[in-house]
């Protein structure tokens, strides 16, 4: 991605938009959206953010927990994908490790870059952002899309094979078919229009409507039945799957998967529950700072990457999810 020269930025007044760094808060079988109640749920998710992550989820996330492991600590939303595995030829699993991503400070344990963007990476387009409300959760993509068109149908869900940990193109609607030189990133684009009404809805998704396309260009209008323009939330985690180089299969078949069996990876999908203190994303979303200028107070209060690893969820679900095993967690 090429950042905005800062002349540029400069006179453009109505810039806004946050992108941080969020170590691992946990890795284990849970889902309070798709399904609240359930330990485990059916698969294994990263999840990054607030430490009262649990089974059940429910009234003013904001209010609950301790930490976070976000840089903004009034950041207590929880934000989660699917876990990348690698098939060995002989039949075993093992989890492939996370990544921090570039342009971040460093040490950040794993995790995943998260992108509260506006009308498109640079601008609000001089639209009144609305913050979500606390309760608030969608869910995008699903892990049942199982065709390439049905992938392609979702521009914001994409893989990209990186050269370095800066590559950012091309996006591809499914796993890479070669070895990448740096890893894998997957990349998951929230709808950024809401009905107004609606903190989830029977499907987590009809409450919003998506106009993103690929890679942050600028999101069309908001459609009549879900007018109200809320920041684009997008997730970035990278996948170090250059410690499996040597293992790949002779016959040159992608041997990654994602935690709920998906080889192809069209099912890729993400969840987000948000979770910001009182009136903090709402703050930001009216304010003209840009990224890491968002810190120290201007407007939110940030903390160190040593304070962001050191939170943790606690660890409803005790399976071993690392070392080789023998099946996917749960499948
Ligand atoms: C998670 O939920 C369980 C069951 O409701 C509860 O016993 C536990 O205390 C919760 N954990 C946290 C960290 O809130
Ligand atoms: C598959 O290969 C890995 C790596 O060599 C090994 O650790 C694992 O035990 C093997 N699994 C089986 C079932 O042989």
């Amino acid at each position: 991605m090429k950042w905005l020269p800062l002349a540029v930025a400069l006179i453009t007044p109505a810039q806004a938009a946050l992108r941080f760094g969020c170590s691992t808060v946990s890795i284990q079988r849970l889902d309070p959206i798709v399904e609240p109640g359930r330990t485990p749920s059916s698969h294994l998710h990263q999840i990054v953010g607030g430490n009262a992550f649990n089974a059940t989820m429910a009234g003013d996330i904001g209010e609950e927990g301790t930490c976070t492991t976000c840089t903004f600590t009034e950041d207590f939303s929880n934000y989660w994908t699917a876990v990348m595995f690698f098939k060995h030829t002989n039949g075993s699993y093992k989890r492939v490790p996370i990544m921090q991503n570039t342009a971040l400070p460093n040490g950040i344990n794993g995790g995943m870059t998260v992108y509260y963007t506006q009308q498109d990476f640079n601008s609000n387009g001089n639209q009144k952002i609305t913050a979500f409300k606390p309760g608030f959760r969608m869910t995008v993509g699903s892990p049942t899309t199982n065709t390439l068109d049905g992938a392609k149908g979702h521009p914001g869900l994409r893989f990209v094979c990186l050269s370095d940990k800066g590559t950012r193109f091309p996006e591809l609607p499914d796993f890479p078919t070669k070895k990448c030189k740096a890893g894998i990133m997957t990349v998951h684009h929230f709808p950024s229009c809401w009905d107004g009404k609606n903190l989830d809805s029977p499907d987590h998704q009809s409450h919003m409507a998506n106009t993103a396309k690929e890679a942050f260009t600028p999101a069309g209008p908001c459609p009549a039945s879900h007018p109200v323009r809320m920041p684009q939330v997008a997730y970035e985690t990278l996948w170090d799957t250059t410690q499996f180089d040597s293992m790949w299969p002779k016959d040159g078949s992608n041997p990654f998967v994602l935690s709920y069996g998906d080889n192809k990876g069209y099912g890729t999908h993400a969840d987000y529950l948000f979770g910001w203190k009182g009136d903090s994303l709402q703050r930001a979303m009216d304010s003209s700072c840009m990224f890491q200028a968002c810190e120290n107070g201007k407007p939110l209060k940030s903390q160190s990457v040593a304070a962001m690893n050191k939170c943790a969820a606690k660890q409803a679900v005790k399976e071993n999810i690392d070392g080789w095993l023998d099946r996917l967690p749960g499948m």
